[in-house]
C-alpha cells in the first residue's frame, strides 16, 4: 500500500494526536469517580489534540486553509485545499471512560473530498483512504460489507438525546429500522461509525445533525471501499444538510426507503 506524501501526513498527525489522547484517557479513567467528573480535563486534552494535529499539518501545508471543530474555520493563501479535522470524535465515550473514540482529519480539494484518515488510539486502528487509491484499515484493504438483505444487517445510527435532535422523528425511525434488522448500534462517535461501514463491521448507518468534521473523513473512506454514502435525499450535500445514510448499493437504497416511512 502506496500512500501519498499528503496521507502520510495526515497520518502522522492524527497517531500524534492520538497518542496524546491515548495518555489524557488513562488520566480520565482515574477522574471518573470525582463528583465534577473530568470534564475541564478532556476539555483540555481535545484542545492539546487539535493544536497537534494542526501544528502538523502547517508545518506540511501552511498555506492551506482550515475548518476544525475547536478552533473554526482559519483561511489560507492556497485557494484549493482545507483540512477538515475533529481532534476528538466521540467526546462523551471518552468523557465516561469508554474507549470508542477517534481522531478525524479529511482533505478537501476545491470542494471534493480526495483523503480521510480516522484514529482509534484505543485500538490502535488506523482506518486511511485516498481518492483513487481505495481505502485501508491498517495495512489491509476495507471493502463494504456485501449483505444485500436488510434482515441480515447490523446498522449503526446516532440517537439524540438531552438539548439535541428531534427525538418524536428519530424515535419513528428507530421503530421502522429496529423492525427490519438484525441489530442496531449506537457507538457514539459518527467518525469511526463511517470508518466501520468502509471496514464492513456496520451494514450501514444513519444520523442526522452532524458536522463537516464529523462527516469528511468517512465520506471518501466509504466510497473508496465501493459502498455508497449520501445525504437523507440521496445527494451529495451531507455538509449542507448535517446528515447521512451509508451502506452497500443495496442497503442504503433500501435503510433510505425505511427512513422515509410515515409513523
Ligand atoms: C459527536 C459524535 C457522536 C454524534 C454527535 C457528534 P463529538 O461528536 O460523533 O457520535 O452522535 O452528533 O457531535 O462531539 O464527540 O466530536
Ligand atoms: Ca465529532
Ligand atoms: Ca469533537
Amino acid at each position: 500500500m502506496a500512500r501519498s506524501a499528503l496521507l502520510n501526513v495526515m497520518v502522522q498527525a492524527a497517531m500524534k494526536a492520538g497518542r496524546s489522547l491515548a495518555r489524557d484517557f488513562g488520566e480520565v479513567q482515574n477522574l471518573q469517580v470525582s463528583l465534577k467528573g473530568p470534564s475541564d480535563y478532556v476539555s483540555q486534552a481535545d484542545h492539546k489534540a487539535e493544536e497537534i494535529i494542526l501544528g502538523e499539518l502547517a508545518r506540511a501545508r501552511p498555506t492551506y486553509s482550515v475548518l476544525a471543530e475547536e478552533g473554526g474555520e482559519k483561511k489560507g493563501t492556497d485557494g484549493m485545499h482545507r483540512w477538515i479535522v475533529d481532534p476528538l470524535d466521540g467526546t462523551t465515550n471518552f468523557l465516561h471512560g469508554i474507549p470508542v473514540f477517534a481522531v478525524s482529519i479529511a482533505l478537501e480539494r476545491q470542494g471534493e473530498i480526495v483523503a480521510g484518515v480516522i484514529y482509534n488510539p484505543a485500538m490502535d486502528e488506523l482506518f486511511t483512504a485516498e481518492r483513487g487509491n481505495g481505502a485501508f484499515l491498517n495495512d489491509r484493504r476495507m471493502r463494504v460489507a456485501g449483505r444485500r438483505a436488510l434482515s441480515d444487517c447490523v446498522i449503526g445510527t446516532g440517537v439524540p438525546h438531552l438539548g439535541r435532535g428531534a427525538h418524536g422523528k428519530y424515535l419513528v425511525e428507530l421503530r421502522n429500522v429496529m423492525g427490519e434488522v438484525a441489530g442496531v448500534r449506537r457507538m457514539g462517535a459518527a467518525a469511526l461509525d463511517l470508518a466501520y461501514v468502509a471496514a464492513g463491521r456496520l451494514d450501514g448507518f444513519w444520523e442526522d445533525e452532524l458536522s463537516p468534521w464529523d462527516l469528511a473523513a468517512g465520506i471518501v473512506m466509504i466510497r473508496e471501499a465501493g459502498g455508497f454514502v449520501s445525504d437523507r435525499d440521496g445527494g451529495s450535500k451531507m455538509f449542507e444538510k448535517r446528515n447521512v445514510i451509508a451502506g452497500n448499493e443495496r442497503i442504503h437504497k433500501d435503510l433510505s426507503a425505511v427512513l422515509k416511512r410515515p409513523a
